[in-house]
Formats: C-alpha cells, structure tokens, sequence
C-alpha cells in the first residue's frame, strides 16, 4: 500500500496532517498480537483510520471526537487471535486501549472504550452499551456509528462485492465508497 500516494489524494487533504500523526502512533506505539494476519493489518487498520477522519470531517465533528475515532481506530483490532469473526477482539483490544492509553500522553475515554469493545458486535448491542453508559458522551451512538462505518468501508479488501452499502449507517460513509474502492483498486491491491 502506498500510503504517500493516498494521502496526497484531493480529498484527503482536510485530514492530512492529522492522519500522519495518528499514522506515526499506530506504526510507533501500538503492538497487535495477530502479526501474521492477512486482512486485519496495520494497513487496514491505516485506512479505516483514514475514513474515519473523512466521516468526521464531513460531520464536522469537534477535535475531541476526531481523537475518539483515531485512537478507536488506531486499538480496534490489535487484539485480534485470528481473522474469521473473532467476536471478543472488540472486548480485549479495549482492555489494551485501557492499558496502554496514558503511554500515549492521551486520557481514558469511556467512549472510545465501548466503541472498541463493541466494534465487532451488532448495532443493537453497541448502540444500547453507548446510550446506557451513563459516562459515554451524549453523541457516543454517533460515534460509534461513524466509526463502524469506517471500518466497513475497508471491506472492498475481502472482495470487490464485500461491502454492501446498504449497511452504511451514516450519510457520509455512503458518499466516500468510490473514493474507498478507488483506493484499494489502485493503490493497495497488489495481485
Ligand atoms: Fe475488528
Ligand atoms: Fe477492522
């Protein structure tokens, strides 16, 4: 993947800066158990934190919440012990955010923790777990939403039929898929 490339893409450039920065923290500060894995690496998880700056920029979402879905990106699969469903990865990659959060210099965000542990579950589940925390910020559900579809719009990875946007929960994730696609296609799929 080349990342250069992609981020001197027109449409990158209102997070440019900002997506360098969390990209130097992924690739200095944040360890992932699954190293051999093929379709949840640091890369992916590059571009998930790539879309889900552009969801937030388009949401015109406050520096705060921008921090909250790169630092959810950034932890969302380290924990990962294999790349089929997984389903608990959420939970212990927020235990490591938990852990491992103030070594960045950052606080803990209890909203950034329930999107983590519950990225990997069901909108029902996430959506209740952020409405009742009484500790989540008021747009936790929001956020939670911006960030799953980030993540989803990396699915063109699996197959160029592995996202169907009619998942998409926010306005625009459904906007950026040809950029998504665009990406993949041509400048990280390589065979
Ligand atoms: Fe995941
Ligand atoms: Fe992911």
């Amino acid at each position: 993947m080349d990342i250069e490339k992609i981020l001197l893409l027109p449409e990158l450039q209102p997070i440019r800066e900002r997506a360098k920065e969390w990209l130097e923290v992924l690739n200095r500060d944040i360890d992932f158990w699954h190293k051999e894995s093929i379709m949840h690496t640091k890369e992916h998880v590059s571009r998930v934190l790539i879309y889900a700056l552009l969801i937030g920029h388009h949401l015109e979402l406050a520096e705060a919440d921008l921090n909250i879905l790169s630092t959810a990106a950034i932890f969302h699969d380290t924990r990962r012990k294999n790349d089929g469903l997984d389903v608990g990865h959420g939970k212990r990659a927020a235990e490591y955010y938990r852990s491992h959060v103030q070594v960045l210099g950052l606080d803990f965000n209890p909203t950034c923790y329930d999107i983590i542990y519950f990225h990997d579950r069901n909108d029902k589940k996430g959506i209740k777990a952020l409405s009742h925390n009484p500790q989540a910020q008021s747009n936790g559900v929001l956020l939670y939403q911006a960030f799953k579809d980030a993540d989803a719009l990396d699915r063109f990875r699996l197959s160029l039929f592995g996202l169907d946007v009619r998942y998409l929960r926010t306005p625009p994730a459904l906007e950026l898929v040809p950029l998504a696609e665009r990406i993949w296609l041509d400048y990280c799929k390589d065979f």
